[in-house]
């Protein structure tokens, strides 16, 4: 199986994540998919032997790069490396980095900066992956002299290798290769998360959004054969994980490369059967590819959770296509009627950039009039930053900070009321929370129902990973409070 190496068995695991991983109590301030916040660190684990080379890989960004993250990290115990929770400990030390604005790039220099001079002469292997790894490429070498190795996501399948030869002496290692058609095999994955799996479908992007570096770092779209991913899916399913959320930029995307020829829909469906799986998640959803089948799909299949994330990015169709979005406000708004018309509840999250070039105080308003509009459950909000070689990055960046600053307080106000109002909405409703961690100082463990809305109920710590029906008692924007309404 794919795990045969290195996989934690989910029971195994509980404990190291309720250490580890921590709901947040305000999620809409927390960034999402591509943000740039530290968001993993392998845990030490002792699954090779005290003598075998260690490493510390952390993680910055989305989904997409903490799954990459297990991807390398799979390697790494593949090659007899032993993982452990501190750079200090290790001999390869990886910062897996997210270039999406200017913030979260420079995150990484402000990391490697910290033991440039300790570092330099100590034998320590250290490597800088990711996003910022493929758009800067050598210079990273220039401006971070103890760094000896810089590879981009497409060139993970390589990571071993180019790690060879940087053991066998060579000083400065690359793999910025954009130029392949195959997908990462993760026959060897390492995950970390002991009973969400996640499982990319599809890599890279073919949308060409005007601010995004997406397409630039992560190469062009490409589709795993779905026989890989079912197979993948079932070998999850055995080993314990009860759910599993499918990653790719442009999730909905997808289309089988293989005689198959599923579309996104199809592939869906297809994993929503196999047997033992509780939740089914995707992740990132592009609007102009969203069909009707997918609500349909989650009307049919009660495992497919109730939550879509469709971002907008803005509500004026001037904006739209200086984004070079693809779709109007129109069409955007068709597609939410779709969702909303549902003989099932799904909840709708979005990503909005605020002060993008041009945009003036009436396209803005256009923007808060869509929240009203749509009332989404949650929204992943930024100031637009100008991002080197994408096509916005030679129009003028006419909005000041302080101006984009106050059209973000504004915007985050609104969504702050519209999702206090829908969650007191829930007050007397009961959900199936599967629970996430445990906070021992107020005994109350934290979960999420399949709609995505974080639960907080009085609890223990060995619920991690287990399914409760939840009432909920009281709710903020945020989360909802509850107790448990099934027989203990
Ligand atoms: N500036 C601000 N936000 C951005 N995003 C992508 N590129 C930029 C940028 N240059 C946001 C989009 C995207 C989310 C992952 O990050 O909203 O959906
Ligand atoms: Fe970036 Fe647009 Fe692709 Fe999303 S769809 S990754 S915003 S280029």
């Amino acid at each position: 199986m794919d795990q045969a190496l290195v996989q934690i068995q989910p029971a195994q695991a509980a404990a190291s994540l309720i250490q580890t991983a921590n709901v947040p109590e305000n999620l809409s301030t927390r960034e999402p998919s591509g943000a740039g916040n530290p968001v993993a660190k392998h845990p030490a684990s002792g699954e090779a032997s005290a003598a075998a080379k260690t490493f510390y890989i952390e993680t910055f960004g989305c989904q997409m790069n903490v799954h990459d993250s297990e991807k390398v990290a799979g390697a790494l115990f593949a090659k007899g490396y032993r993982a452990v929770s501190t750079h200090e400990a290790a001999d390869l030390i990886l910062y897996n980095t997210c270039s999406i604005r200017e913030k979260a790039a420079q995150k990484v220099f402000s990391r490697l900066g910290a033991f440039k001079k300790r570092y330099r002469e100590s034998g320590k292997i250290i490597g800088v992956l990711g996003c910022v790894a493929q758009q800067e490429g050598e210079r990273i070498f220039e401006r971070a002299p103890q760094v000896s190795l810089v590879c981009g996501s497409a060139s993970y399948s390589r990571i071993s290798e180019l790690i060879d030869r940087i053991e066998r002496g060579e000083p400065r290692v690359t793999g910025l290769s954009l130029d392949t058609d195959q997908c990462f095999e993760t026959e060897i994955t390492r995950r970390d998360h002991p009973f969400r799996a996640y499982i990319t479908i599809i890599e890279g992007c073919d949308k060409a959004c005007a601010y995004c570096v997406v397409p630039m770092t992560r190469g062009p779209e490409r589709s795993r054969p779905s026989a890989n991913i079912l197979d993948e899916a079932r070998k999850l399913v055995d080993a314990g994980y009860t759910e599993i959320q499918l990653l790719g930029q442009t999730v909905n995307s997808y289309q089988d490369p293989s005689p198959t020829r599923l579309n996104f829909t199809g592939l869906l469906v297809q994993v929503a059967e196999i047997p033992g799986l509780r939740r089914l998640r995707f992740t990132t959803s592009h609007p102009s590819d969203f069909s009707p089948e997918i609500v349909r799909a989650i009307e049919a299949y009660p495992v497919l959770c109730n939550h879509i994330h469709l971002p907008v990015q803005c509500g004026s169709n001037r904006v739209l296509a200086r984004m070079r979005r693809t779709y109007t406000r129109e069409d955007y708004l068709q597609k939410i009627d779709c969702i909303r018309s549902s003989e099932r509840e799904i909840s709708v999250s979005t990503d909005i950039i605020v002060g993008f070039c041009g945009e003036t105080a009436e396209d803005f308003e256009q923007t808060l009039q869509l929240l009203d509009l749509v009332e989404y459950d949650q929204v992943f909000s930024f100031k637009y930053s100008v991002r080197p070689k994408t096509s916005a990055g030679s129009m003028e960046d006419s909005v000041s900070e302080e101006e984009k600053g106050r059209r973000l307080l504004i915007l985050q106000e609104k969504q702050r009321q519209i999702q206090l109002r829908r969650n007191q909405g829930r007050i007397g409703q009961r959900y199936e929370v599967l629970t996430e961690s445990f906070q021992p100082k107020l005994h109350q463990a934290t979960g999420r129902t399949a709609s995505n809305q974080v639960v907080n109920f009085p609890g223990e710590a060995a619920w991690a990973g287990s399914y409760f029906t939840v009432r909920v008692t009281s709710a903020g924007p945020n989360s909802l409070v509850g107790m448990r309404a099934d027989p203990v």
